[in-house]
């Protein structure tokens, strides 16, 4: 059985003292989960002082990017050494605003999943399709390579253990939310395509989070489709209160 993950992407947000001051409430808040993995991916400069903080509790953490060399002449850049030395579970990789803002493509993408999974962390590897793609119909296209491109030389028993998060870039930090039903039609998609590229256990193993104004009010409608396990969320992570909400949407 997959256990939903739910999972904050603070983005460029928060200072050390307010990071911690949240992550401080958040616990309590989420202490009483049921059957969900909690996590926040946060700016790298947080996470240690952050990680005192959520020690012995049930919230983990994650880096927002990382290189996926060891170590070396790569000035601003985190290894993945760094980023498990803080306490991350948890790496996101390839979020469209890294695509987007700062250029980075699938081949590099793909090194850094690999350089996440060697270092045992956890990717949450972000997929998704523009406005002008979904609307010309390039959609499952473009899903299908960023799965070829993304995944290339990873071994099922990683991806099995890996994690997926559909994010269509017109609903990111829009207030456009795909559809439960639109969003449930992808990641049904993104699971057969996992199927036809390794086998149907991986399919079945993988979680697949969605993402994309996921709030309080409509977590619970996204959450009732059967292949969405879980949902990165960005602006409804930054408040204790209304993140603990999504992940107790169960409740
Ligand atoms: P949002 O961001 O929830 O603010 O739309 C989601 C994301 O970018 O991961």
């Amino acid at each position: 059985m997959r256990i939903p993950l739910m999972a904050g992407n603070w983005k460029m947000n928060k200072t050390v003292d307010e990071a911690v001051a949240m992550v401080n409430e958040l616990k309590g808040l989420v202490a009483d989960a049921d059957d969900v993995d909690v996590a926040i991916c946060a700016p790298a400069v947080n996470l240690y002082a952050m990680n005192e903080v959520v020690e012995g509790s049930n919230v983990d953490l994650g880096a927002e990017n990382m290189y996926w060399r060891d170590s070396g002449a790569y000035t601003g850049e985190l290894s993945p050494a760094m980023v498990k030395s803080v306490g991350c579970k948890y790496v996101i990789v390839g979020h469209s605003e890294r695509r987007e803002i700062f250029g980075e493509n699938d081949e590099l993408l793909n090194l850094k999943l690999k350089a996440a999974i060697d270092n045992d962390l956890t990717p949450i590897l972000c997929i998704g399709e523009t406005l002008e793609e979904r609307e010309s119909g390039v959609l499952f296209e473009k899903i299908k390579f960023q799965l070829a491109a993304g995944l290339s030389g990873v071994q099922a028993e990683a991806v099995k253990d890996m994690v997926l998060a559909y994010e269509p870039i017109w609903a990111i930090g829009t207030g456009k939310t795909a559809t439960p039903e639109q969003a449930e039609e992808i990641i049904k998609f993104i699971r057969q395509t996992i199927a036809s590229m390794y086998d149907a256990e991986t399919a079945q193993s993988i979680r697949i989070q969605y993402g994309g104004s996921v709030k309080p009010h409509n977590v619970k409608e996204i959450m009732a489709q059967p292949n969405i396990d879980g949902a990165l969320v960005g602006g409804a992570s930054l408040e204790a209160e209304s993140f603990s909400k999504i992940v107790n949407f169960n409740k």
